[in-house]
């Protein structure tokens, strides 16, 4: 929302263009996008306002393509009728609907578009208000959740402004009054005809974000225009978005809603209770005293030197695990000597190490960092530890007690799956620890204390780079719990050294990087790999299989090698590429024996192994021999990964596919 008279223009276009550019990273199958024009007058007032709504599957630049294309051949003076500005747009992520221009966003209240709504989120009882609506004579042209909002605004604002010739309702009012009859989760950004220039947004569940650009506060904790400093206001559900245009942020907390009209931004609170307290507007906090300083860069979110996000964040990893480690490893100096320091943590390590077990819970690759830290967690403490993917403990309403500590990882913390975890374990009184990349995120605000992984911006689908910082914020962890006694000290301190070497160590396997393609191109047309890891590296075999399966789009199974017989060695031909990891460690030998088996079947073997260890480890030979530098053990997921990252990343460029936005993936799932 751009008030600045000299700069607004088609500029407006541009600043959302860009802002879709920015969101392009978390995956999306179409776009849309909703300005005002004025066909009439030369010059942009509100009574000839009209909004134009471009939408269109595929990617953003035949968006922009188009739009620029529809608006030249409307003879619109683009100067002026797109000047003083509120413009909504918005990529969808297709969850209830294909792909298609009437199931994205903006959706709209019906002819005319009185009403635009951009949302993200899932509107759970929109089949009941779709039927409501149908009988008042509205009619549906998409397959979407999102439609019945503007439909409901439309209605509701009619109604209102039917009634006797009292004050027409502001804005605000009317989307309370739509909010009291939505259940689910969303971030909404609202747009009308009626309430030009102005736009209301509101969240519940999904992540919104307001940046403000050169503003001063007036008198009543509000902003103002009156004092004609230039001003743009933005929102945005990712920061990516806000950080070209502006540092300082207000992150908007659940059931609040934020108006912004002639260069005012108020803050409210609602409540959707259709009690009779339902839709209670009440100020809420002073917008500038709220406002924080985002700590991303612009350099965070370019890709530099390098072709792909995935690939810069892959190499990017020892500088990423070094700032995940600052600060909070300390070595020297005092008379015991090595320690660990998790500042978030301090006022609940006690609870923490009463507890009666410890419940790890994620997705994805976050769900495999954690199965990675697992053993260090559980040897460390003694506490026993359990794993739970989150969809699977909500399927499953598994128990969870006031004497747990469920600790929760997410990259993004907004993953809707982790949330609803966690507002589970948070109903049934567990202490809750949040594990993630994203300081202000949902997940980071509601847990009781947690660990920032500090990895920075991570754009590609595909988690590199946050992976290795959460495990080893997780190894830290372990150590912090796990406190310091004489029995464990040389146990620590190997670990703290390891941890401080760790960045060094990953630079060397990057080395890698070279025959790591030579392996993607042996392997570029095959159809399924295995990979098999155990003890440590099972999270290895998982992850390095996930990495090729999501960007490579290759079936890649990872399996417990202590499963092996039990199943997939049926599958075992000369055919099948199999990588086999067996770094030394504890379940080495065992390792061994597995390989001998898979051997004796002919199994066309890739093995990664400690470095100088090829003769040991594969006395028959195997086809290929990864040879990765050789860490503690617990930290040896932290290098194995590297190479598996890097192989995935060279397939999927040799197939040719999309490497940073992979096929119907999200980089975070903010629905069921
Ligand atoms: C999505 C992404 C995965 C990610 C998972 C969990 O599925 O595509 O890369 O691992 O969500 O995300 P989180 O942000 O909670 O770590």
């Amino acid at each position: 929302l751009n008030y600045n008279v000299e700069r607004q223009r088609s500029h407006i276009l541009e600043v959302l263009f860009n802002g879709l550019r920015r969101l392009e990273y978390r995956g999306y199958d179409s776009s849309g996008i909703a300005i005002d024009a004025s066909s009439s007058s030369p010059v942009a007032d509100s009574s000839t306002l009209h909004p134009l709504v471009f939408r269109q599957e595929g990617n953003i630049e035949s968006l922009v393509k188009s739009v620029y294309q529809e608006v030249g051949a409307m003879d619109l003076n683009m100067e002026e009728s797109l000047s003083v500005h509120a413009g909504i747009a918005h990529t969808r992520w297709a969850t209830h609907g294909e792909p298609a221009p009437r199931n994205s966003h903006p959706q709209g209240s019906g002819p005319g578009n009185d009403f635009l709504v951009v949302h993200n989120g899932i509107i759970t009882n929109h089949k009941v208000l779709k039927e409501t609506l149908l009988r008042h004579g509205f009619t549906f042209e998409s397959e979407t959740d999102t439609e019945v909002i503007p439909k409901l605004v439309k209605y509701i604002f009619d109604q209102s402004s039917e009634g006797e010739g009292g004050q027409a309702a502001t804005f605000s009012q009317v989307v309370i009054e739509v909010l009291r009859h939505l259940e689910g989760a969303y971030a909404l950004i609202f747009k009308s005809k009626h309430y030009p220039n102005e736009l209301v947004a509101c969240k519940r569940g999904s992540p919104l974000i307001l940046g403000v650009k050169e503003f001063a506060e007036d008198d009543d904790g509000g902003f103002s225009s009156s004092n004609g400093n230039p001003k743009e206001l933005f929102l945005s559900s990712d920061e990516s978005a806000l950080v070209e245009h502006t540092k300082r942020v207000l992150r908007l907390q659940d059931d609040e809603l934020v108006h912004l009209k002639d260069g005012r931004v108020s803050i409210l609170k609602f409540s959707s209770d259709r009690g009779r307290s339902g839709g209670v507007l009440r100020r809420s906090t002073s917008v500038q005293s709220a406002l924080s300083v985002l700590e991303m860069e612009v350099e965070q979110i370019n890709k530099g030197t390098y072709k792909h996000y995935m690939q810069k964040e892959i190499h990017e990893q020892p500088e990423s695990l070094n700032t995940t480690m600052r600060g909070r490893l300390i070595r020297g100096g005092s008379s015991n000597g090595k320690n660990v320091l998790l500042g978030g943590l301090k006022d609940h390590l006690r609870t923490i190490r009463r507890s009666r077990r410890i419940l790890f819970i994620g997705c994805g690759t976050s769900y495999n960092a954690a199965l990675a830290a697992r053993p260090i967690l559980e040897e460390l403490s003694g506490i026993p530890v359990t794993m739970e993917i989150a969809s699977d403990l909500l399927d499953r309403k598994g128990p969870i007690y006031r004497e747990d500590t469920a600790v929760f990882v997410s990259q993004s913390g907004e993953t809707a799956d982790t949330l609803n975890a966690l507002e589970y374990a948070l109903d049934n009184g567990a202490l809750c620890v949040g594990i993630t990349n994203a300081v202000g995120s949902a997940i980071a605000r509601k847990t009781h204390c947690g660990v920032h992984i500090n990895a920075g911006c991570e754009i590609g689908v595909a988690s590199t780079k946050a992976y290795t910082s959460q495990i080893v914020v997780m190894a830290m962890l372990a150590l912090a719990i796990g406190g310091n006694t004489i029995s464990n000290q040389s146990r620590r301190e190997a670990i703290i050294d390891g941890l401080f070497d760790l960045p060094n160590k990953v630079r060397e396997v990057l080395k890698l990087n070279q025959e790591m393609r030579d392996l993607a191109s042996q392997l570029v047309a095959e159809q399924s790999l295995l990979m098999f890891g155990r003890g440590y590296n099972y999270a290895t075999a998982l992850e390095g299989a996930l990495k090729v399966k999501e960007v490579a789009l290759m079936h890649t199974e990872g399996i417990l090698a202590g499963e092996m017989k039990h199943g997939p060695l049926a599958l075992v031909d000369e055919n099948l590429p199999i990588i086999v990891i067996a770094t030394h460690d504890s379940c080495f030998s065992k390792q061994q024996s597995v390989i001998q088996q898979l051997h004796a079947r002919k199994g066309r073997l890739i093995v990664m192994c400690s470095r100088g260890g090829a003769a040991s480890v594969c006395p028959g030979g195997a086809s290929r021999v990864i040879e990765v530098p050789q860490v503690e053990d617990c930290l040896q997921p932290v290098i194995n990964i590297v190479p598996l990252q890097l192989l995935a990343y060279h397939l999927t460029v040799l197939r040719g596919y999309n490497v940073d936005q992979p096929r119907n993936l999200a980089k975070s799932v903010t629905t069921e």
